[in-house]
């Protein structure tokens, strides 16, 4: 069994992105410049955050953090967004989710430019990813993508499950693998909340994806030997033995399942990890395609 190790690729990736930034400043040009909009409070929405911001630090990126209180109304958070957009000092920039029930999440990522939506949540986005032309991908399924690549998981012609149909991880995951290029060309099925012979499926696949938010929802006796696992959830579980009072469970029941598998993503580690490595080379990929030209 294989490790697909989230830490290191996204170590390596950040190191990556660090070089590139360190040719860029050599060139005498500003770097890379992530902008966070936090609205509120939310304990979890501001360690995410902070640990965006910090990753922006550790590569060389230049970051904004703009926090607006919890009052914040729908017009204020468009002028902010509105002004982003127009800012030429900022390449790319998040309205961090959730935002406060009196804001309409939809609108807010309507405003936002593709070009600086390093998200990937705009429709722009969504539409050019799935045409399979220049877009953001949203970190989380570029993340998996990139898990695959650089472990080299043979997916040409595999039988891929992915469970789960949501806009972020889900849908676009079942897209991006069923495209016709390298680490792609899959036979996927897209299993969700109504599929009646999930165990079947599961049975016959070489991979699964699993993005349901259901902890320890993939048990051994739905998998294969020699499948490739790949576990999206990250669910806080109570756990007082632990400092923190929780711990992180994945969709995936790791012990009985990682046995069996060829390669696996661990929780926490695996793909968590990856999505911030994969929003800091989304800002760099809007600096290049839209900063310099
Ligand atoms: N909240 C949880 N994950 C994300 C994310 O990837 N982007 C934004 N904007 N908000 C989030």
């Amino acid at each position: 069994m294989i490790l697909l190790d989230g830490k290191k690729t996204s170590a390596d990736i950040k190191e990556e992105i660090a070089a590139e930034v360190t040719k860029i400043i050599k060139q005498n040009k500003r770097p890379p410049h992530l902008a966070a909009v936090l609205v509120g409070e939310d304990g979890a929405s501001m360690t995410y955050v902070k640990n965006k911001v910090r990753a922006c630090e550790k590569v060389g990126f230049e970051s904004t953090l703009i926090r607006l209180k919890d009052s914040t109304t729908e017009e204020e958070l468009l002028q902010q967004v509105h002004a982003l957009n127009a800012d030429d000092s900022i390449d790319g920039f998040i309205v961090q989710l959730p935002l406060p029930s009196q804001i309409n999440e939809e609108k807010i990522l309507l405003a936002v430019d593709p070009k600086k939506d390093v998200d990937g949540f705009h429709p722009t986005n969504f539409g050019r990813m799935a045409l399979e032309m220049d877009s953001f991908i949203s970190a989380t399924p570029f993340g998996i993508m990139q898990l695959i690549e650089r472990y080299e998981i043979e997916t040409s012609g595999k039988n891929v499950l992915v469970v789960g149909r949501s806009n972020i991880v889900g849908r676009p995951m079942s897209i991006l693998l069923s495209q016709k290029k390298p680490f792609a060309n899959a036979t996927v099925t897209l299993a969700h909340s109504r599929t009646k012979n999930l165990k079947e499926l599961s049975l016959q696949s070489d991979i699964i994806v699993v993005a349901l938010g259901i902890p320890n929802f993939l048990k051994a006796d739905m998998v294969s030997e020699g499948t490739v696992v790949i576990d999206v959830g990250i669910t806080r579980v109570d756990d007082p033995s632990s400092a923190k009072g929780y711990k992180l469970v994945g969709d995936v029941d790791y012990d009985e399942v990682a046995p069996k598998s060829s390669h696996i993503t661990p929780v926490p580690g695996g793909v968590g990890p990856m999505t911030i490595a994969m929003l800091l080379q989304n800002t760099l990929l809007a600096y290049q395609r839209y900063q310099l030209s």
